[in-house]
C-alpha cells in the first residue's frame, strides 16, 4: 500500500515537474544536448517565433551542440529573462624569443540580438599590451554606427601585478556600450613582449560575463591555454516596447494569459506566463 502510494506520488511528481515549465511550443523538441530550448527559440520552422530564433542542433557532437541560427556561435544556456549564454574565442597575441608564436583575433557578429552591456565587460591582459574593441551600434545609421574603446597596460615586473584585482597593472577592463551587435578586437604590443617573456608572453583581449571574471596573476601566462570564455547576449522580440506593440497589430507573441514586459537593456519586449513559460499553453 505504502509502496503503491509512493509510486503514485513519484509518478505524479514526475508528471508535475515535467509540466511545470512547458517551455517549447506544443509538439516541439525542447532540448539540444544539455541546453533547454524555450519558445520563442526552436529547432525547426514550426517551433520558433521567427528565423532569428532558430537554434541548430548538431548531433555529430556527443552530447549534441546548440548553435545560434546557422552560425558558429555556441549556445550554452537560454533563459526566459532574455539572456542567451554563448562561448566566444579570446584574442591572443603571443611571443617567444624568436618572435610571434600565436595570433588569433576573433570577431563576433549577431544578426538579431545585442551583447549585454549589463552582464559583460571588455578586458585586456598583458604587460606590453594595447587592445581595442571596435563595436557596431545596432540601431545607429550606417555612417555613424561604429565606436572604438581601448585598454592599455605596460609593466616591467610581475611583483606589482595584484593577484586578485584587475587594477590597471597587467590587466585593464572597461564597460561596454549599449546596443552593440558586432565587434572586432585588435591587439598589439610595442616591444614584442621582449624583456617580460618569462611572466607575460602574450597579450589577450576578450568580452566576458562580468560575474565569471576574477583576475588572477597567473592569467598573464595561463590564458594561453584557454580558447573560449562565456559571454551573455540580450534577446527580445522585435524592436518595439510592450506599450508600443500593444497599440498595434504587431502584438502577437505574448499569447494567452501572459504578461508583456520590457527587457532591462535593448529594444523589443518579452513575455512571462504564470506557469513560467514564455507563451501560455
Ligand atoms: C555539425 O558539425 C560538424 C563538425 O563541426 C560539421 O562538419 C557539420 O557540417 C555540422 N552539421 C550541421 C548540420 O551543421
Ligand atoms: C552542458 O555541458 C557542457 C559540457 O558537457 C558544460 O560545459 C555546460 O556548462 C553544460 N551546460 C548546461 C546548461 O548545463
Ligand atoms: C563551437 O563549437 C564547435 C564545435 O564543438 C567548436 O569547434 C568551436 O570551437 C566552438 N566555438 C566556440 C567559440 O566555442
Ligand atoms: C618559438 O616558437 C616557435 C613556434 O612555436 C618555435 O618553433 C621556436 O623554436 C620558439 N623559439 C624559442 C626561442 O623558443
Ligand atoms: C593568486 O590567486 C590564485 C587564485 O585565487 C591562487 O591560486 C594563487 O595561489 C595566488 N597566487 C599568489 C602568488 O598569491
Ligand atoms: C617585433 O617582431 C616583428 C616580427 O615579428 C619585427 O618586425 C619587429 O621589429 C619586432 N619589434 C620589436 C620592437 O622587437
Ligand atoms: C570570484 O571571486 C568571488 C569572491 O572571491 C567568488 O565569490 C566567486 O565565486 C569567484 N568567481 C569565479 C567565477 O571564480
Ligand atoms: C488569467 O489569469 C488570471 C489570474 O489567474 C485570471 O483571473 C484570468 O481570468 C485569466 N485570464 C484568462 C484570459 O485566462
Amino acid at each position: 500500500m505504502l509502496f503503491l502510494f509512493t509510486l503514485v506520488a513519484a509518478l505524479l511528481a514526475a508528471t508535475l515537474s515535467a509540466q511545470e515549465f512547458p517551455v517549447a511550443r506544443a509538439g516541439c523538441q525542447d532540448r539540444c544536448g544539455n541546453v533547454t530550448i524555450p519558445f520563442p527559440f526552436g529547432l525547426t520552422d514550426d517551433c520558433y517565433y521567427d528565423a532569428g530564433f532558430l537554434i541548430s542542433c548538431n548531433h555529430t557532437f556527443s552530447p549534441p551542440k546548440a548553435f545560434l541560427t546557422a552560425s558558429a556561435i555556441n549556445v550554452t544556456e537560454i533563459t526566459l529573462e532574455g539572456k542567451l549564454h554563448i562561448e566566444q574565442f579570446i584574442a591572443k597575441d603571443c611571443y617567444n624569443a624568436s618572435g610571434q608564436t600565436d595570433n588569433n583575433i576573433p570577431s563576433l557578429t549577431l544578426s538579431k540580438f545585442i551583447i549585454s552591456d549589463a552582464d559583460n565587460i571588455f578586458v585586456s591582459i598583458g604587460c606590453d599590451t594595447i587592445a581595442s574593441l571596435r563595436g557596431n551600434l545596432k540601431e545607429a545609421a550606417s555612417n555613424e554606427n561604429k565606436y572604438t574603446v581601448g585598454c592599455m597596460s605596460f609593466c616591467d615586473s610581475l611583483k606589482y601585478v595584484p593577484n586578485d584585482t584587475c587594477s590597471g597593472i597587467g590587466c585593464c577592463q572597461t564597460s561596454l556600450a549599449k546596443g552593440v551587435d558586432d565587434f572586432n578586437i585588435a591587439i598589439t604590443s610595442l616591444k614584442n613582449h621582449s624583456g617580460i617573456l618569462d611572466f607575460s608572453p602574450c597579450s589577450y583581449a576578450f568580452i566576458i560575463e562580468k560575474k565569471k571574471f576574477n583576475f588572477s596573476r597567473s592569467y598573464l601566462r595561463d590564458l594561453k591555454n584557454v580558447d573560449k570564455l562565456p559571454v551573455v547576449i540580450d534577446w527580445s522580440i522585435g524592436k518595439n516596447s510592450c506599450a508600443e506593440v500593444k497599440k498595434s497589430s504587431l502584438y502577437n507573441a505574448c499569447q494567452g494569459n501572459s504578461t508583456c514586459y520590457d527587457p532591462d537593456n535593448g529594444d523589443g519586449y518579452l513575455c512571462r506566463c504564470l506557469d513560467g513559460s514564455f507563451m501560455c499553453h
